[in-house]
């Protein structure tokens, strides 16, 4: 599953049925009952499994699954394929995370129940990606009309891939991307945005740009797809965002982050209004929940 499979008018039905989950929660309480999701996760995580597991529970039904690939078949070698076969015959619905680029594509291709890509190496995160604009639509009231800045590590940050392909399709959304020379969105990226003539650019300093966004979604750089330690450390507090920064920021910018946080956002900022990184890990359950329902037909 991918943002992208869904057209933005399914998008937004996803997003109202989030919001009157997040609004009559007892309405959906017994909705799963009867209905197992499998959480197969060959990549460490904390909030994207808890939050897939919540939600299932949440919705009344059980959870099964594994939380790293060494405790699974994977470590004797089995495929996803095969993982997956089988994993059909225990469950109803089933979200996947792996190391390898593609790999919960190919799992869906060979699977009889829904397979939701919980993350795929560098490549894309769609469900992060509807948290995020669940998020947005929720606390901005819009998904059009505003100025975006993505910080951080943009090359392997699978969150910025996946919401800069979900952004291109809704109007006037311009894009600034804040990162260092080594750590630029892909060009698989850049040409798809000249492609289609959208608005962007590319800069180095975020204290520059600031002044002018609506939204700045800071990311970690992500330590476990370098090739050597030496060029993380070089580039791991690179941007640091603390109160003097957010004081060159309108008033009403928004500041998201997938988490985990490392240092890229000083904890002082949290008790700021604009900090909603917090928030948005509770916006992620209702969509999750929402995503749930809309796959098993049962909303
Ligand atoms: C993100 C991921 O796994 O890509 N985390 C998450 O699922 N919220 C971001 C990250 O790990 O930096």
């Amino acid at each position: 599953m991918n943002p992208l499979d869904f057209t933005v008018e399914e998008l937004d039905s996803l997003f109202d049925l989030a919001d009157d989950i997040q609004k009559e929660p007892e309405k959906y309480a017994h909705i799963c009952e009867g209905k197992k999701l499998a959480t197969c996760f060959y990549e460490p995580s904390t909030r994207t499994r808890l939050s897939f597991e919540t939600a299932m529970l949440n919705l009344g039904g059980k959870v099964i699954g594994f939380s790293d690939a060494a405790s699974s078949s994977a470590s004797k070698g089995e495929s996803v394929s095969d993982t997956i076969r089988v994993i059909s015959c225990f469950a109803d619905i089933c979200a996947m995370r792996h190391p390898k680029e593609g790999a919960p594509m190919v799992a869906a291709g060979r699977s009889s129940i829904p397979v939701i890509n919980a993350g795929d190496g560098g490549h894309q995160h769609p469900t992060q990606t509807l948290t995020d604009l669940l998020t947005i639509r929720s606390l901005k009231g819009r998904l059009n009309d505003f100025t975006i800045g993505l910080c951080g590590d943009l090359k392997f940050g699978r969150t910025v891939h996946s919401l800069v392909n979900a952004l291109i399709r809704y109007e006037n959304v311009r894009f600034v991307f804040i990162s260092p020379e080594e750590l630029k969105i892909p060009s698989y990226l850049r040409s798809t945005l000249l492609d289609k003539g959208i608005e962007f650019e590319e800069v180095i300093r975020l204290e520059d740009v600031l002044p002018k966004l609506d939204l700045l979604y800071m990311t970690r750089v992500q330590r476990e797809r370098f090739f050597n330690e030496e060029d993380y450390v070089r580039l791991k507090d690179f941007y640091v965002l603390n109160k003097e920064k957010m004081e060159l920021a309108p008033q009403d910018m928004l500041v998201l982050h997938p988490l985990p946080r490392v240092n890229e956002i000083s904890v002082e900022v949290d008790d700021d209004p604009r900090a909603v990184y917090f928030k948005q890990v509770q916006y992620g359950v209702y969509v999750r929940m929402a995503l749930i329902l809309r796959l098993l037909e049962l909303a």
